[in-house]
Order: structure tokens, then C-alpha cells, then sequence
């Protein structure tokens, strides 16, 4: 089957066209990506409204080049797969109302995706991996360990109580000056710091817990860059460098903790480590995390970047995971702001 995936949940106006064949097999047929990078440049961050307006002005055009790109027409689709939440409101709305008029006017299943269930699955369009596996989502808007335990069946173990790690890359690099998005202009300033010059906190790593905090680092960031002003460049080559390693320190611990409670959980299965989000790309926490895997005798699967960071194939393959099971969904079924992926609405009992 092949399916339409429409992403605009954030900045990225994208559309795919995946295939899957009937043993489970993925191929993308197409995967166009469109950021508004520059157009959130001059904010320091994105601006909810402008996503939503530069979604309404591209995404026809990106959908037309996903079509051409892989050799299909529109009607040839099998089903319409888009982004029902969680995200920015009027960027969800923008995509899920266009795969609703493409699948009413072709007469095509639609399918509404969580776009944390898309990262969640990422993994099996990549690596073709089997159920369970352990998650790992870092990016600007999350960071959460999921048990992925089927399509539609996930136990959220842990969180973020406050700051995404790519929210806090963000905000560091804003408060140092650097570009955006911050994430890898601090991987690229810390190539030249000493990760040890800086003892920044690890807020709640000694509580036995899978969660997350990184706004106390935050700050603690911004009181060094105080205390140290005027900042020369290696000041702030060793402020990223000292910020980097203790990020990557706080996520291999945590990923340690969580391996342990999988392990406990699934005697006998082997143990995966999926890591998905933007910040996936950076070095030092894959590094980190591939030390903190071998050590718990898990493997690490971390999926090409451009698949890590949002994309429509992701959501394409989403939707034909659960086409494949017989979830498809109504033309009425609302955009969500907020949608966890432990919720009582992702199974699959809950499609039309
Ligand atoms: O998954 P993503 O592209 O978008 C969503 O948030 O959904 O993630 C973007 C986040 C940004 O916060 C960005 O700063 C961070 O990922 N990021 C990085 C790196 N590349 C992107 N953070 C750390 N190191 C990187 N190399
Ligand atoms: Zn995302």
C-alpha cells in the first residue's frame, strides 16, 4: 500500500509518499521538507501564527512535489496520513483539514497520526525492528522515555518536567548569542571548550525516576555567562562544551535507569534503545548514549538525521501501520494541541 503523510506540526511544512509491502516492508518513495527557519530567524524562536500562514502558502505545492517526486499521482494512494497533534494549533489544523479534502476527494481512507507515535515508529521504517523497544524522544518540544510496546500501545516512563532538551540547547544558545536553531551551533562552539571547566547541576539525577529537568541548568548556565561577562570565545566554547557534557552525562544516566527497568520488564528479549528528535544529531549525546547502551547490553538504533527530525515519511509510515491493522479515522475528528501518547484515544479500538 502506498500512503500520502502530511507533516506541519511545527516549522517544517512536509509531505511523503511511503510504501509498504505486505511483509511489513518500507520504502519512501518520496520525502520533501520545507523549514521555516528563515522566516522564525528574526524572533529568536517560532511564532505560532507565521508557522500557520507559511504552512497554508506551501504545503499544497510540497504535497504536489511529493506526488512527482515519486512517480504517483494522488489518486493512486492508498490512503491520506497527516499530523493531528500534538503541536502548534493552526499548523495541525492546516494539515489535517488538506489530507481531509485530498481523502474526500479521492474517496481515500484517512488516517490521523500522532506525530509522537510517528517518531515512536520511526525505527521499524528504518531498521525494520520487531515490538518492544525502548524510546528515547529528544527534541525541541520533548524528551521522553516510551515503552513501544505495538502500534497504538506505548507507557510514557518518564519525561520532561520542565524544558525540552532542544528547548534548553535553544535558550543556551540565545543567552551566549549564538545562531538558531542553538542546538547545533553549541555542538559546533563546544568543539573548542573544555567540557570540564564548568560544574553545572544534574537536577533530579539522584532520585529514582526516569524524568527530566532542565531548567535549573538552564539557569545556571545563564548565572556563569553573568559571572564571567564579558565573555571572550573561549569562555563560551567552555560554557557549550560544560553545558553539552552535563546534557549528555543526565541523558545517558537516565538511559541506564530506564534499560534496567526494560530489562526487568522483558526478561529475555533483546534490549533496544530507539532514539528519535532533532537532537539525536548531536554527537556527544550519541556518543554517550552508545556507551550507556553497551553497557547495558542494548543496541542502539538511531535512524538516519533527516528521519529524526520531523518529516512526513515518519507520518506516512504511521499512517500505514495502522492502515495495516484497520485503523483508519473519521473526517470529523478534531486537531489536538495536546495529545500524550499514553492516552486512552491511541489504540486502535478507537479508529472508525
Ligand atoms: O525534532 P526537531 O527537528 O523538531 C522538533 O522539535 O519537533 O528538533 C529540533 C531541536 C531544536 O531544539 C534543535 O536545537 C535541536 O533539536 N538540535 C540539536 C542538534 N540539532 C538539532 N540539539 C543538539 N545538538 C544538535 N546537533
Ligand atoms: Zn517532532
Amino acid at each position: 500500500m502506498r500512503v500520502l503523510g502530511i507533516e506541519t506540526s511545527c516549522d517544517e511544512t512536509a509531505a511523503s509518499i511511503v510504501e509498504r509491502d505486505a511483509a511489513g516492508h518500507a520504502t519512501i518513495l518520496s520525502n520533501i521538507v520545507r523549514s521555516q527557519l528563515d522566516e522564525h530567524a528574526p524572533y529568536g524562536g517560532v511564532v505560532p501564527e507565521l508557522a500557520a500562514r507559511a504552512h497554508v502558502s506551501h504545503l499544497d505545492h510540497i504535497i504536489a512535489k511529493a506526488a512527482e517526486a515519486a512517480g504517483v499521482k494522488l489518486s493512486e494512494v492508498d490512503a491520506v496520513a497527516a499530523t493531528a497533534g500534538p503541536g502548534l494549533i493552526g499548523g495541525v489544523l492546516v494539515g489535517l483539514t488538506t489530507a481531509k479534502a485530498i481523502a474526500a476527494a479521492l474517496n481515500k481512507p484517512l488516517v490521523a497520526v500522532n506525530h509522537l507515535e510517528a517518531h515512536a515508529l520511526t525505527a521499524r521504517l528504518t531498521d525494520g525492528i520487531a515490538f518492544p523497544y525502548l524510546m528515547l524522544l529528544v527534541s525541541g518540544g520533548h524528551s521522553q522515555f516510551v515503552l513501544v510496546r505495538g502500534v497504538g500501545d506505548y507507557e510514557r516512563w518518564g519525561t520532561t518536567i520542565d524544558d525540552a532538551l532542544g528547548e534548553a540547547f535553544d535558550k543556551v544558545a540565545k543567552l551566549l548569542g549564538l545562531g538558531v536553531p542553538g542546538g547545533p551551533h553549541v555542538e559546533r562552539t563546544a568543539l573548542g571548550g573544555d567540557p570540564h571547566r564548568f560544574a553545572f547541576p544534574r537536577p533530579l539525577l539522584n532520585q529514582d525516576r526516569l524524568d527530566f529537568s532542565f531548567s535549573g541548568l538552564k539557569t545556571a548556565v545563564r548565572l556563569a555567562a553573568e559571572q564571567h561577562a564579558p565573555l571572550t570565545d573561549q569562555d563560551v566554547a567552555d560554557i557549550c562544551a560544560s553545558f553539552q557534557r552535563t546534557v549528555a552525562e543526565i541523558v545517558a544516566a537516565r538511559a541506564r535507569s530506564a534499560l534496567e527497568r526494560y530489562a526487568a520488564a522483558f526478561p529475555g528479549e533483546p534490549r533496544r534503545l530507539v532514539v528519535a528528535g532533532g537532537v539525536a544529531a548531536n554527537k556527544a549525546i550519541g556518543a554517550a548514549l552508545r556507551e550507556a547502551a553497551a553497557g547495558s547490553g542494548a543496541q542502539l538504533i538511531v535512524p538516519p538525521i533527516p528521519l529524526c527530525t520531523d518529516n512526513g515519511a515518519m507520518v506516512a509510515w504511521a499512517g500505514a501501520e495502522r492502515l495495516a491493522l484497520g485503523a483508519t479515522d473519521a473526517l470529523d475528528i478534531a486537531a489536538k494541541a495536546r495529545w500524550p501518547l499514553d492516552s486512552a484515544d491511541m489504540g486502535l479500538d478507537h479508529a472508525a
